[in-house]
């Protein structure tokens, strides 16, 4: 237990929201959100999962939207951003955007982790995926009237239409939101471990998905700060763990890999890829509070996972 994380979640019952609601990962990058979308993209390809999306779901975008516009600019019409809080504005959309157009253009290779630490899911080869976005996709999806016709749905006025072809809705919590069965692909991106609400999220993007569509989830059980040691998190009493969540909006839920499995499982999804970072050099099983000391094996050595399921036909 780190008594830093205690103070610092206790702290938050008197200062300043905006003093400890800022985590917003690293979407402002667009190098980032090109690398994580050509990620998943790979994965879901090597998965059998759809690749050429129309309407896409991001849960959690973060500081920008940039991850969904990068689906966009490689042939999505539609893309819906739910996050818990509203942190995207549309000028430091448009500038990811424009680097993202640069970076397609130029079939950039994806970057790898030299570059952006810690960037998951891990993959063989970095090329640019030809054999996904070929140069027949990029023609028509580089196009200039296409590009714009983006841009343009990016501004204020765009995004104020009745149907617009970028919607960000922060808070998010309504599953009808979203008419059911007319999503291509959902996909997060380091959120799954914050959601509190884990059932009820998998709930909505199973009710959301077409039939025969994907989604795909890279989800970080590490500790979030909250201790030394990866997996020290799950040391914490639950009173102990109140006091270090404090009145923060979302922290990290706790639950580890095989509580999301069956999360999925249960909504009703196959699961078809699920790639898990393994590590040993955790706590022990007997310093964690009593709850966590009955984690399998598997659980008590999984510090991150890939998940792709489908929505069965
Ligand atoms: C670590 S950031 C990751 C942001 C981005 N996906 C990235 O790759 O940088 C976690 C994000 O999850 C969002 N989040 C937390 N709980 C959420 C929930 N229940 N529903 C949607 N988003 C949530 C946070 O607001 C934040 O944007």
């Amino acid at each position: 237990m780190s008594i830093t994380a205690i103070t610092k979640g206790l702290a938050t019952f008197v200062v300043p929201a905006s003093w400890y609601n800022r985590s917003q990962g690293r979407t402002l990058s667009a190098r980032y959100c090109y690398s994580v979308y050509l990620r998943h993209l790979v994965k879901l390809a090597e998965a059998g999962a759809g690749t050429d999306p129309g309407s896409v779901a991001e849960i959690g975008p973060g500081a920008s939207i940039g991850t969904g516009l990068a689906a966009l600019i490689a042939g999505a019409e539609r893309y819906y951003g739910f996050d818990i809080k509203a942190y995207g504005s549309s000028p430091r959309s448009l500038a990811v955007f424009d680097e993202l157009v640069a970076l397609f253009a130029e079939r950039a290779p994806i970057p790898g982790e030299d570059e952006i630490p810690r960037i998951k899911p891990t993959l063989d080869a970095l090329d640019f995926p030809g054999h996904i976005l070929s140069p027949a996709r990029l023609e028509r999806c580089l196009a200039e009237t296409r590009l714009a016709r983006l841009r343009r749905a990016l501004t204020a006025d765009g995004m104020a239409g009745p149907e617009p072809a970028v919607a960000y809705i922060a808070p998010w919590f309504d599953e009808a939101l979203v008419r059911p069965a007319s999503i291509d692909w959902i996909f997060s991106q380091a959120v799954m471990e914050h959601v509190d609400e884990i059932a009820g999220t998998y709930r909505a993007c199973f009710a959301w998905l077409k039939p025969g569509a994907a989604m795909s989830h890279q989800i970080d059980f590490k500790s979030h700060g909250t201790s030394h040691a990866w997996n020290g998190h799950w040391a914490y009493s639950d009173l102990a763990w109140r006091a270090v969540r404090g009145a923060r909006l979302y922290l990290i839920s706790r639950a580890p890999h095989s509580i999301h499995r069956a999360a999925v499982k249960d909504a009703g999804f196959d699961l078809l890829t699920d790639l898990r970072v393994a590590r040993n050099d955790g706590l022990p099983r007997e310093r964690l509070a009593r709850r966590f000391r009955a984690l399998d094996d598997a659980d008590l050595t999984t510090a991150g996972a890939f998940m792709i399921a489908r929505k069965p036909e």
